[in-house]
């Protein structure tokens, strides 16, 4: 008996913690799991997607449902809570992350797919959107419209309005070219 244990410990000692090399895996498939990344196929699923739709009547924690969704002449005159909480790194990182593909690093609409799309992605430093509110952009964020599908699901409230503000701050730097 005192032998298996010695073993035993020997076995878990030798696997324990070698930082530079790799580990011993005496229980195999305990350390791979079988995780699926975003848009992933998971043919056990009914509908193939390994990201899950939330479940009906939920709403996830922080991230209240957008209700104008369907009004937009009530989405133009809500007022803009993070007008006094301007965070420019995290709208420029959330920008550049979910917007920069079609609208362009600077707003343009020069985006790195723009070139394959029929329908152009608009520019966000124009005068036109120079004169919306910041409620009409944040709709557009959470609703979408035509060709552009809504970001409801990804982008959470505030950094909806943190994006917003970095609009805004493009179209200050913007010199109209
Ligand atoms: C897949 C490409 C794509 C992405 C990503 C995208 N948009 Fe758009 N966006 C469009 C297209 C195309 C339109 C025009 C939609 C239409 O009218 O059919 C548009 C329209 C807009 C408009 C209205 C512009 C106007 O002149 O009427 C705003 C504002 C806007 N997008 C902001 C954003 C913001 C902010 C993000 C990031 C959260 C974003 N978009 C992400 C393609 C995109």
């Amino acid at each position: 008996m005192k032998s298996v244990l010695l073993l035993t410990s020997l076995l878990l000692g030798l696997a324990a913690c070698k930082k530079d090399q790799p580990n011993v895996e005496l229980v195999q498939n305990m350390m791979d799991s079988p995780a699926f990344e975003e848009q992933d196929f998971d043919p056990e699923a009914n509908d193939g997607r390994s990201m899950r739709v939330p479940p009906e009547h939920t709403v996830a924690r922080n991230n209240p449902r957008y209700k104008y969704a369907k009004q937009p002449e009530l989405a133009k005159a809500m007022p803009n809570p993070f007008k006094d909480k301007i965070d420019l790194e995290k709208g420029k990182d959330k920008f550049e992350t979910y917007c920069m593909v079609c609208h362009g690093q600077t707003g343009k609409g020069d985006g790195t797919v723009a070139e394959y799309m029929a329908l152009k992605p608009p520019s966000l430093v124009s005068d036109k959107i120079k004169g919306w509110t910041d409620g009409e952009i944040y709709h557009i964020i959470a609703a979408g419209r035509g060709l552009m599908g809504s970001y409801a699901s990804q982008i959470r409230h505030e950094d909806r309005w943190h994006i917003v503000n970095y609009v805004r701050e493009l179209q200050k730097k913007d010199s109209g070219n």
